[in-house]
């Protein structure tokens, strides 16, 4: 078992990573939640694979579940909607337990629920997905796509406890795994050159190696809960990341290596980056099977800058210097020119 804690200025909580914690749940909750009610979030895929199993695990509560549709669409108003009406239909009280198990869509539409009924509940994620583990489920960010915007309504929301069970993502597939390897290998490029190391060696993902990719993002959290200065590191690639995101089909993680590689060839191009460390992550990309576009990166940079809510035609770019060292960098109409 591996364990972490996030210490933040108004709260702190700890973060369990254990194989087959899922069947063991209840020990975990009592250190955070004294009262009887637990409702679950979940969605229809996850029902089916461990809703049996956490409810096993939960004898001595009394346990609701309500599983949203699969899938990245159901990260809408109409399912706060539908979730609010099941809550309240099965007479949830403020200090009732929200619990989301599941992958990103269902953390971070959970964590919104929790967050905004009865203005604030008490919450615990549990994630399911890589992707999850290495990212939403920490850190508090939670919300909902709205007029075509990824998590333009949302809310600061920490958790009160992450349970990670590394045996979910034997469950996943191929692809869904290599998703969350796009942010675990973010991670190492901005925070861990060892681990950076660790992964070319393609290793089981296993306890410590999430441990080592969550003190990353550990630090930028903790330093900037409320993502008004450092935390953007943890933004590395999604820059372009998410500009592609909104025109193609790929995933969130295949976006940010798509990203990555784009922001490491602007780096170079810039004189911030060191030239070897394009051949790296093409090397663990291609370990991971995750995508690589090579295509011309200006176009795109330059719709970023010129985007319409980008009045100031400046933006805060994080370009990463070697292993470990990353940049805030301001990127200008000058910059492009030299580019
Ligand atoms: N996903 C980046 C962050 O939590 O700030």
């Amino acid at each position: 078992m591996k364990k972490l804690m996030i210490n933040l200025t108004h709260t702190s909580y700890n973060i369990y990573i254990e194989k087959g914690i899922l069947a063991n749940l209840g020990k975990y909750i009592k250190d955070v939640y004294n009262n009887k009610r637990i409702y679950i979030i979940t969605d229809s895929n996850v029902e089916k694979i461990y809703l049996t199993n956490v409810f096993n695990s939960l004898k001595e509560y009394e346990v609701y579940s309500y599983a949203i549709k699969a899938g990245e669409e159901s990260k809408n108003i109409t399912s706060y909607q539908e979730v609010i009406n099941f809550l309240l239909t099965k007479e949830i009280r403020r200090n009732d337990l929200i619990i989301a198990l599941g992958g990103g869509v269902v953390g971070d539409l959970a964590g919104f629920v929790a967050a905004t009924l009865y203005r604030g509940l008490p919450f615990i994620n549990i994630p399911t997905s890589l992707l999850s583990q290495m990212d939403s489920s920490i850190g508090g960010k939670t919300g909902i796509d709205y007029y075509n915007r990824k998590n333009i309504i949302g809310a600061f929301k920490q958790p009160d406890l992450v349970l990670i069970d590394p045996d979910t993502l034997k469950t996943l597939d191929k692809r869904e795994f290599n998703n969350g390897m796009g942010e675990l290998i973010k991670h190492a490029l901005i925070g861990n050159p060892k681990l950076f190391t660790k992964l070319l060696t393609k290793p089981e993902i296993d306890e410590e190696i999430i441990y080592e990719s969550l003190l990353v993002k550990k630090k930028y959290v903790e330093e900037d809960e409320f993502d008004k200065g450092n935390r953007m590191i943890l933004n590395f690639g999604h820059t372009f990341g998410h500009a592609i995101e909104l025109n193609s089909d790929y995933k969130h993680g295949e976006c940010v290596a798509i990203g990555m590689i784009l922001a490491i060839r602007l780096g170079i191009d810039l004189g911030i980056t060191n030239d070897s460390l394009l051949l790296d992550l093409k090397k663990i990309l291609d370990l991971y099977e995750l995508p690589y576009l090579d295509i011309d990166y200006h176009k795109l940079l330059h719709s970023i800058i010129y985007d319409k809510k980008n009045l100031a035609g400046v933006i805060n770019f994080i370009l990463i210097k070697n292993i470990g060292n990353p940049v805030i960098y301001k990127i200008n109409e000058e910059d492009i020119k030299s580019i």
